[in-house]
């Protein structure tokens, strides 16, 4: 399968997204490539990779950087070869997210719960709609992250989710703002590898990655 985690707006979580997925696909015994599409230089998935190399004897998956429209030739060749792809693009509408999107299966993008983030829905619905007229599999869900631990803020943002975006579905599976999400990948961990375990962070994971692949999460 190949997902990819965007949208056009930065800092809502991609790359926590796209790392955390990779890793616990590939402890699932899955053949995972994570792909940085990102061309900024500033905390992306190759960052994190780059860190994780010194501290894990088993990275989980396989790591490359790629950009701009080779990325519409290389993914379908890349996908005969690994179980799944996972590509980490930057927060704008870039060529590379375009092409990513072109030979995508799944897109997966994370909405902070302000009213910013969620307008920019609006043209993410937009991007996906000329999309998915070249890529019919295309996918798209969009979900809640970095979201209020409580009160009514997401409640309000996951209804503007729900109704106002017909070529997004809402998928109801927040992930929290939790400290564990930035400690792990600063240390080169998935949160589901963090000491000590945190489990509300650690399901809400599970539930993003069901959504994704369809399967329960189970590490062998
Ligand atoms: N659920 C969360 N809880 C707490 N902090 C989070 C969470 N998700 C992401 N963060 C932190 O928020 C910041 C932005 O997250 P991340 O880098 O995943 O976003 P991004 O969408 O990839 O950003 P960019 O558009 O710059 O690529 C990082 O410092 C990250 O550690
Ligand atoms: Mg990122």
């Amino acid at each position: 399968m190949i997902i990819i985690c965007g949208g056009i707006k930065g800092g809502g979580g991609k790359t926590t997204s796209s790392i955390n997925l990779a890793i616990m696909r590939g402890l699932s015994g899955y053949d995972v490539l994570l792909v940085d599409a990102d061309s900024t230089d500033n905390g992306n998935a190759s960052d994190f990779s780059a860190i994780r190399d010194e501290v894990v004897e088993n990275k989980a998956y396989t790591a490359i950087k790629l950009n701009g429209k080779t990325i519409a030739k290389e993914i379908p060749k890349l996908a005969e070869k690994y179980d799944d792809i996972i590509i980490d693009v930057g927060g704008q509408d870039s060529v590379s997210q375009r092409a990513s999107l072109t030979v995508a299966d799944i897109f997966l993008v994370p909405v902070f719960p302000s009213s910013f983030d969620t307008w920019v829905v609006d043209s993410v619905n937009s991007l996906v709609e000329e999309v998915s007229a070249i890529n019919t599999k295309l996918k798209a869900f969009c979900y809640l992250s970095r979201a209020d631990v409580s009160g009514n803020q997401n409640d309000d943002t996951a209804k503007i989710l729900n109704e106002d975006y017909p070529e997004i579905e809402y998928i109801d599976c927040p992930i929290k703002n939790r400290k564990v999400f930035r400690n792990s990948v600063a240390q080169g961990l998935g949160v589901v590898e963090f000491k000590p375990k945190d489990s509300k962070a650690i399901e809400e994971l599970e539930k993003l990655y069901k959504f994704t692949f369809n399967e329960d999460y189970k590490a062998v």
